[in-house]
This record gives C-alpha cells, sequence and structure tokens, in this order.
C-alpha cells in the first residue's frame, strides 16, 4: 500500500482528542459526518426530508419483472423513478441506483432483457439482477437536479432551498437527497426487504453512493465503482484529479467553501479514507479499474485499507482482507469491506455487477 505522508488520524478529533472508546468513535463518527456534509456536500434547510409523498402510477407485469413507476412530490417538485421486483422472489434484498443521465424515467419492459441500450453510462443488467433474487430502485439524476452548471439550484433544491449559500447543497447532495427519500418509500414497500438495503453507483454517481451511505444507516450496504476524487480516494498525493480540476470542471457539484481547497488539499482537516470509514460496520464494496488513472487507484485502495481499521478496531468485524498491493482481477470478499480492482476502464460494467451480487450473495444469503 501507498504510504502518505501527514494524513490525518481518522481516530483523532479536530480539537486533539483522541478516540479510546465505541463511544468516542460515535461522536467522532459525527463530527466526520458532519464536516463533510458542511464542507464538501452542502446542507439542506433544517427538516427538508419531510413532506415528501409517494404515488404509484404504474405497474407493469411480465414473468421477468414487475415495474413500478413512483413519483415523490413536495409543493411543486415531482421526481420519478422506477422500482423493478423479480416476480418470483419474495421481500428481495433492494438497490438504490443511480443513471448519469438527463433524462426522463423511461425504462421500459424490454429494457429487462436488452440491458446494453440502458440509456447509461454504465450498464445495467437488470434481467441478471432480478433473475438473482435482487429488486432495482433505479432513478436519473435529472430527477433530482440536472447535472449541468446552475443545475444545484433546479429540481429538488429549487423547492428545499430558497436561496444557495457557500454551504448549501449542491448537485451530488442533491441525487443523495433523492436515494434516501427512495430509501423513505422502500420502508413502507411491503413486496422488499428494506433491511436489506443498498446504494450503488458509478463515478460521480460512486462519490454520491458513498456519501449516501456514510451518512444514512438505513443503508446496509454501498457499491462504488470508480469513484476518484471526492469519492473513495485520497485527496492528499493524488496523481489523478486534484481538488481544482473537479471544482472548476463540476462547479455545480459541490460547495464554495469546497473550492477554497483548490490546490490545497494539505489544508484539509480531513482526508477521504475518513468519508469511507463513516459506512463501518456495513457491507461496502469499493471498486478500481486499472486503466483510469483519472480516479487514481492506488489512492482508492489505500483510503479502504486505512478505514478498514475501523471496522476492526471500533466493531471488531474484518474489514478490508487482501493483499498489499491489489491483484488485477481479483475479488476481495472476505471482509465486510471488499474491493477489486478490474482490467480495463472507467466503467461500472457486466463483470463489476456480477462480482456485486457474488459479494451479497455470500454476506446476505
Ligand atoms: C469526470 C470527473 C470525475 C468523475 C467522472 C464521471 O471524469 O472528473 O470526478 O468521477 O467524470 O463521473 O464519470
Amino acid at each position: 500500500m501507498k504510504n502518505f505522508e501527514n494524513l490525518p488520524d481518522i481516530f483523532t478529533f479536530f480539537d486533539g482528542e483522541k478516540v479510546l472508546t465505541a463511544d468516542d468513535w460515535e461522536r467522532r463518527r459525527k463530527e466526520l459526518k458532519d464536516w463533510f456534509t458542511e464542507n464538501v456536500f452542502g446542507c439542506y434547510p433544517f427538516g427538508a426530508e419531510k413532506g415528501f409523498t409517494f404515488s404509484v402510477d404504474a405497474v407493469e407485469n411480465s414473468d421477468r419483472a414487475i415495474i413500478k413507476r413512483i413519483s415523490m412530490h413536495k409543493g411543486d417538485y415531482e421526481g420519478k423513478f422506477s422500482l423493478f421486483l423479480p416476480p418470483h422472489v419474495q421481500n428481495p434484498p433492494v438497490l438504490v441506483y443511480a443513471i448519469l443521465k438527463n433524462y426522463e424515467d423511461k425504462f421500459d419492459l424490454s429494457d429487462v432483457d436488452n440491458y446494453e441500450k440502458t440509456p447509461s453510462v454504465t450498464s445495467l443488467p437488470l434481467g441478471v439482477i432480478l433473475d438473482r433474487g435482487y429488486a432495482v430502485a433505479a432513478y436519473f439524476v435529472s430527477a433530482a437536479a440536472p447535472d449541468e452548471p446552475e443545475g444545484e439550484k433546479k429540481g429538488i433544491n429549487s423547492v428545499l432551498i430558497k436561496k444557495q449559500t457557500s454551504v448549501s447543497a449542491r448537485a451530488i447532495a442533491a441525487w443523495s437527497f433523492f436515494a434516501k427519500r427512495i430509501a423513505d418509500y422502500l420502508e413502507s414497500e411491503n413486496q422488499v426487504n428494506a433491511k436489506k438495503m443498498g446504494v450503488l453507483g458509478h463515478s460521480r454517481g460512486g462519490k454520491t453512493a458513498l456519501y449516501t451511505a456514510a451518512t444514512d444507516e438505513r443503508f446496509s450496504f454501498a457499491f462504488v465503482s470508480n469513484s476518484g476524487c471526492t469519492g473513495a480516494a485520497i485527496a492528499r498525493d493524488n496523481t489523478g484529479e486534484r481538488l481544482k480540476d473537479i471544482n472548476y470542471n463540476f462547479p455545480h457539484w459541490f460547495t464554495q467553501v469546497y473550492k477554497s481547497y483548490s490546490g490545497k488539499e494539505e489544508q484539509l482537516p480531513v482526508d477521504f479514507h475518513m468519508l469511507v470509514s463513516l459506512v463501518a460496520p456495513r457491507l461496502l464494496y469499493v471498486t478500481s479499474s486499472t486503466e483510469d488513472a483519472w480516479a487514481c487507484p492506488e489512492n482508492e485502495f489505500a483510503s479502504c485499507r486505512l478505514a478498514s481499521e475501523v471496522y476492526s478496531r471500533i466493531y471488531g468485524v474484518k474489514g478490508l482482507i487482501a493483499d498489499e498491493t491489489p491483484v488485477a482481477d481479483k475479488a476481495y470478499h472476505e471482509g465486510n469491506l471488499a474491493y477489486h480492482i478490474k482490467t480495463g476502464k472507467h466503467s461500472f460494467d457486466y463483470y463489476d455487477w456480477l462480482k456485486c451480487l457474488d459479494f451479497l450473495d455470500k454476506k446476505w444469503k
């Protein structure tokens, strides 16, 4: 594993106090959670999550899938998602998945067999996932906030945030907020097992999935694919994307405060192994790709290694059990923190899905 100099310590509070007990860790966890929200992803006004209503607008049936078209509402806001259920399984685990496109919700039944046509930069092999006994709740990120400059002011945020400030929730926070409202719905949906609820995403969706699981314990699993900068990758000594790149190219993703760290990674009072550690002791699967230097696989892996200490030291469970340097295409599934680096480019493809389902079968069945 790569060595980092001057990495802030997970087990030391900002004021220098040390984490000695499990109770201390719960306080430290809150300190970190608040820090990432207030400085990176952004905050919603108190009570923003309240007052949403849900309606099932249509139900489609075939022998491969039951599809429920659902919308959530608050004030003038309406956001759509689809729930795909395996018809042959009672109370399946359910995976919440963000599609990285600004499209309306328009999966149809043919997508269940024809996943390669899914309008996404990633594959969603619905037929395989359903056949293996998992349900999927999928949404397009634009249902929450469009992925475009100024997108942070639109969609759900336009209803919940009257005026954007330097710490207000921005686009990735909106995608995460939307996943959490899907979780609200799923908790009352008697056709799924909401105790086995996962959140999954690739790249910018991976950052979203990680932040979502870090801040909402109802998600007992997260799959974080090629999330890189401001996802699982340690920001210090990053040989790929830097804070100045991400803040410049995607001004709508993170808060104004976070922009003040552009070029100043060393001044962050945290690093991103701490975001990873917030998921402990729950199931977490982080992935990298060999040809994805921009996401800095070495820093993604090191992050998992360091976050693993929280699994073992605080919760007494196995975190990541892996070789010192991860071997390409070897899946490390033993502990609660899984990892693989696949041969290939920046993607969340069929291989990743199969490994994800293998891991869940092992841990959940
Ligand atoms: C860009 C961006 C990354 C992001 C990726 C993606 O490459 O720099 O931070 O993860 O897009 O979402 O595909």
